[in-house]
């Protein structure tokens, strides 16, 4: 068993190392004048089974690149089986035409992953868990609501509510309902355009319940601070928030940090920015 990393979260590549107590593999990734990614695998790697934790987050191209090159040299040096980890699959949501010409992004990655040498995945809570179809090797498709759910239930809180964000995320929002013993609602929410949600109406009773908003992505933070506002507006006590992935782009610390949300929990599929550590996010990890 080896266990390698690229420039993207190396910190969880370390955690999952000493979880496992082995070494992390021997690797560096260096760039080209022009800035192109080279790689460098510095150990053998014949006949091994190894795993590359590289989630594909922000800069989505530059961590794509250096997985796929990775892949490469492991199956050039001979690696036996070869599972990229990727516990934040970036471009997934894109997976279906809605427009005409439009591309189908998440098939595009798995198309490359797989070309470029996997023979299986790890991967969580993909956008659209159809996307495991998009491969034609295995993928175990992991899912962040048990480690939620135990900060949750430790956290000892009375009459609550789980609200999914959006119908697509209303599986998940049962799952957390349900390990914690909590009652379900869901908001009626548009996109009208990428990145601008609308909310419609909140389906379910959360009048006077302490709320716990659950979501596959924190992008702009725009869906889940909205939603605690409709939330808090219909006679909601109080609105935590929690995600698998931390995407955090644009406007999403300063949303988080004027919302109405009490806590926002996370996990570490996607590494926070110094300047993301902020008092209202808690880290949880997946390691
Ligand atoms: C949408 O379908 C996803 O589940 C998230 O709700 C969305 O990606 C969050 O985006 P934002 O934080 O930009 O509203």
């Amino acid at each position: 068993l080896k266990i390698f990393c690229g420039n993207a979260n190396r910190e969880l590549a370390e955690e999952i190392v000493d979880y496992l107590g082995v070494p992390l593999g021997a690797s560096k990734v260096k760039r080209f004048q022009d800035g192109e990614i080279a790689i460098e695998i510095n150990e053998s790697v014949r006949g091994a089974d190894v795993f590359v934790v590289q989630p594909t987050c922000n800069p989505t191209n530059d961590n794509i690149m250096e997985l796929l090159i990775m892949i490469d040299a492991l199956k050039r040096a001979s690696a036996r089986r070869i599972t990229p980890v990727i516990p934040y699959y970036g471009y997934a949501r894109q997976e279906r035409k809605s427009r005409a010409r439009d591309p189908i992004t998440a098939k595009l990655m798995a198309n490359l992953i797989t070309t470029a040498g996997a023979d299986r995945v790890v991967t969580m809570d993909l956008h659209a868990p159809a996307i495991q179809g998009f491969f034609d090797i295995p993928v175990d498709h992991l899912p962040g609501v048990p480690i939620l759910a135990e900060y949750f239930r430790t956290k000892g809180l009375e009459d609550v509510a789980v609200v999914s964000p959006d119908l697509g995320g209303v599986q998940r929002s049962r799952n957390l309902a349900e390990r914690i013993g909590a009652t379900l609602a869901i908001i009626d929410k548009r996109r009208p355009e990428p990145n601008v949600s609308q909310i419609m109406n909140v389906i379910g009773d959360i009048q006077g319940k302490t709320v716990i908003m659950i979501d596959d992505i924190i992008d702009t933070a725009g869906t889940i601070t909205q939603g605690a506002q409709a939330l808090i507006d219909r006679g909601a006590k109080e609105v935590y928030a929690c995600c698998t992935h931390p995407v955090l782009s644009g406007p999403a610390l300063e949303r988080l940090e004027k919302s109405v949300i009490k806590e926002v929990i996370v996990t570490n599929t996607i590494p926070l920015d110094p300047e993301q550590k902020i008092p209202k996010i808690k880290t949880l990890s997946v390691a």
